[in-house]
């Protein structure tokens, strides 16, 4: 009989549901929060507010899009930690809830080890092309920059990771400097295709081993505008374009840079990305260009699996129901982990 997961999904500025009907995806439903468009970044507050106004009509969208009656649930996974404490208090009670309402076993869910799972989503009938274990996978979200190594859907180790900013963080604070909306990787993603990568000049950070930083990137960019706008208030909107080349050329470097010590170190040469960064457009390229180069096999999740989603909590849920890791009522959601 097949396994039915209602994954539920609201660790920052997304309240997302989905029903997964085993490794297949009926529904997912995100529920974007514009709300922080203007303050350039998540207020948690406001995104705790929203997510208690969202997770009611998204969970009911997403049943109705999947065909799928509440009896029918075989479990309830939820996004437990790691991401704002309010956001996550409002998914893990609704589930909590609605498990008990439904008396089904209810799952606690790692939202970086489910950004990972997204690959493990099937598409179409019979797709496989999943990464084998074990395999490399560079994780990059607005929080987190991380390279794991994943040697079992549920088995995992950080090889390393940002000591600072997020890759992510790095793309929207730059949106902050060039006057673009939050968050704005996105944008710089668009507006770099018709800018110069190598028009401005960014230091490469030298951190050791497997490790990232990109605070220091964030600072130079501030400094070049400080002094570029004092001979010309206008600097910015003339070499935007390029601005968002360069920077993001840098982000991409320093990635591809630990992602090919990471393969040198381990000898894998399965490589996936996941998180919010893999859906820029030139890491995408890039990784596909070190393919040819190094014989590596790469994965890149479908877009609307890259940035945070349900389906790939519903996915976890779907291996941990397989294993019987069931959580109880007591659970409580973590900031951090
Ligand atoms: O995984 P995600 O949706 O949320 C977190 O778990 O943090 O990632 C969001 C991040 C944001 O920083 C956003 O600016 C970035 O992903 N992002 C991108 C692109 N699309 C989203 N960064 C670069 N290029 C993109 N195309
Ligand atoms: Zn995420």
């Amino acid at each position: 009989m097949s396994i039915i997961i209602l994954g539920i999904e609201s660790s920052c500025d997304d309240t997302s549901a989905a029903i997964a009907k085993d490794c297949k995806i009926l529904a997912n439903i995100v529920a974007t929060q514009t709300i922080h468009e203007k303050y350039g970044g998540v207020v948690p507050e406001l995104a705790s507010r929203d997510h208690q106004k969202n997770i009611i009509p998204v969970v009911e969208e997403a049943l109705k899009t999947a065909g799928v009656d509440k009896k029918e649930i075989s479990a309830i996974a939820f996004a437990r930690a790691p991401g704002l404490m309010g956001s996550l208090l409002v998914g893990c009670s609704f589930s909590k809830a609605f498990a008990l309402g439904l008396n089904v076993p209810l799952i606690e869910a790692n939202h970086l080890q489910s950004h990972i799972l997204a690959h493990f989503i099937q598409n179409k009938k019979g797709d496989k092309n999943f990464p084998r274990f074990p395999f490399l996978c560079l994780l990059v979200s607005g929080g987190h920059t991380q390279i794991i190594r994943v040697d079992a859907h549920l088995k995992m180790e950080i090889l390393g990771k940002s000591l600072d900013d997020a890759a992510g963080e790095a793309f929207d604070k730059a949106g902050k400097v060039f006057g673009l909306t939050y968050p704005a990787g996105h944008m710089i993603d668009k507006l770099a295709m018709g800018g110069n990568p190598k028009a401005f000049n960014f230091p490469h950070p030298d951190i050791p081993g497997l490790d990232f930083s990109f605070s220091g990137l964030k600072t130079s960019l501030l400094y070049l505008v400080k002094d570029e706008i004092k001979k010309d208030k206008d600097f910015i909107e003339k070499n935007k374009a390029d601005l968002c080349a360069s920077y993001q050329n840098i982000i991409v470097e320093v990635l591809m840079k630990k992602l090919k010590l990471a393969a040198a170190i381990t000898g894998i040469k399965e490589i996936a990305i996941a998180g919010g960064v893999s859906a820029n457009s030139f890491l995408q390229k890039t990784l596909k260009d070190e393919e040819k180069k190094s014989e590596w096999k790469t994965f890149i999740p479908q877009p609307e699996y890259c940035t945070d989603n349900a389906a790939m909590i519903a996915i976890i849920g779907y291996y941990k129901y397989i294993n019987k890791e069931f959580c109880e009522q007591s659970v409580v959601p973590l900031a951090r982990v």
